[in-house]
């Protein structure tokens, strides 16, 4: 299917590895121009070696998206170099420390939103003006089936999760009237560095292999998996595209789950 994407332009936070980095190699496949944002400069360069092979103009920029100076000089470089931004996938997010509710303190809540709601709700503000120049975008917003069905032990991550959920939807009912469709893609259990580093920990811990930490974490902590397995990255990022793209210009202001039928909820 032509998703019709040919020089738009794409912005993927956190898309020097894992699921962002698919969805920048997936939008790339469809002629987008890219641009990549992270903290790490030599992942960064790996992910534009990478996206290179797709003959579209690859733009990085080193941010950490917690410092508001830094998302300024991030959408700065971006309109400066190609005058527009049709796409913005906000996927940058970390699950923050593996403590318990008691456990947990405010500064560790405070932090993990930082990451997964403050820093959305400043790229959506900055991003906005530019797409309304074209009364065209498209906002998608990496959330997690945590934000729908909350893990006991992973309660900062679950609210951060259930809050984007939220502003997707208010922000769906704002941006509407400007030809922004804003959507959410909620994966579970997808094998990138952040959950294969979570196994490792694990099996570390437990003395075990890290197939074993796998297959204990898919029994005990998410049997609602129906297809019993972890998920790919290459199998989030095409629903992606396809929101990304004019095919989806009916869909604002939905979830939509890659989580193999996890969450239990109709
Ligand atoms: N994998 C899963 O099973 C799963 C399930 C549900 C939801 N998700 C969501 O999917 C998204 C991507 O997850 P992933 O598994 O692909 O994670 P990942 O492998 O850890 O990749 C995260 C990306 O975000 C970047 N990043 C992290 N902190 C950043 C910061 N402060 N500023 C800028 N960039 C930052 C990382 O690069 P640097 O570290 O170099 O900055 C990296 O490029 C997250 O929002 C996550 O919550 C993942």
């Amino acid at each position: 299917m032509d998703l019709n994407l040919k020089n738009k332009v794409a912005l993927v936070t956190g898309a020097s590895k894992g699921i962002g980095k698919g969805i920048a190699i997936e939008l790339a496949k469809e002629g987008c121009n890219i641009i990549i944002c992270a903290r790490d400069k030599a992942e960064l360069s790996q992910a534009v070696m990478d996206l290179d092979k797709f003959n579209v103009e690859v733009l990085s920029v080193i941010a950490d998206l917690t410092d508001e100076q830094q998302i300024d000089n991030l959408i700065h470089t971006s309109h400066e170099r190609f005058g527009r931004i049709d796409i913005l996938v906000n996927n940058a997010g970390t699950i923050g420390e593996p403590l318990s509710f008691m456990e947990l303190s405010t500064d560790q809540w405070r932090n993990i939103f930082e990451l997964n709601v403050f820093s959305v709700v400043t790229l959506v503000r900055k991003v906005v003006p530019i797409m309304q120049q074209k009364q065209w975008g498209r906002i998608i917003n990496i959330s997690s089936e945590n934000g729908e069905q909350p893990d006991p032990d992973m309660p900062h991550y679950n609210v951060t999760k259930g809050a984007l959920n939220n502003l997707t939807k208010t922000l769906s009912k704002v941006l509407g009237k400007d030809g922004i469709l804003v959507n959410t893609v909620s994966p579970a259990f997808i094998k990138t560095p952040l959950v294969e580093n979570m196994l490792k920990g694990q099996a570390d811990n437990q003395g075990i292999s890290e197939k074993e930490a796998e297959e204990n974490f898919l029994k005990n902590k998410r049997p609602n998996i129906v297809l019993e397995r972890a998920g790919e990255i290459e199998e989030t990022a095409g629903l992606v595209a396809f929101l990304a793209s004019e095919k989806a210009s009916f869909i604002t202001g939905s979830n939509f789950r890659i989580d193999g039928g996890s969450v239990a909820s109709i």
